[in-house]
């Protein structure tokens, strides 16, 4: 499946993040995470906590890291490492930037590489 475009590069400052749908490759909607690093860095993961029913769009975001504000799980967002309680790592997905537009590939998790 081709990049989708999720977003503009003007929407989001560094430390801020927003939720974004699109659709994975059997066409069913997804929600994700778009989110700019505190360095201004840009990564995709998997919207919801999966300890509980938590937007990571509204964690506190670091360098490369989102700590859920719920119970404080973080997760790398490069990798979607993810420290206790969370029971598992988030899917985090390729993110490009094409001028103005944010592109996300959901046929293209970063997860296991
Ligand atoms: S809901 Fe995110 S750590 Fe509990």
């Amino acid at each position: 499946m081709s990049a989708q475009v999720v977003c503009q590069v003007s929407d989001l400052d560094p430390g801020e993040a927003m939720a974004a749908t699109i659709l994975d490759p059997l066409g069913q909607s997804l929600q994700l995470a778009v989110v700019r690093d505190e360095l201004g860095d840009w990564y995709a993961i998997e919207e919801m906590c999966p300890h509980g029913a938590v937007s990571l769009t509204e964690g506190d975001i670091g360098t490369c890291e989102v700590e859920c504000w719920a119970h404080g799980a973080r997760f790398n967002l490069a990798t979607g490492e993810a420290t206790m309680p969370s029971p598992r790592p988030v899917k985090t997905y390729e993110i490009t930037l094409d001028g103005d537009d944010v592109l996300v590939d959901v046929g293209a998790e970063r997860e296991g590489k």
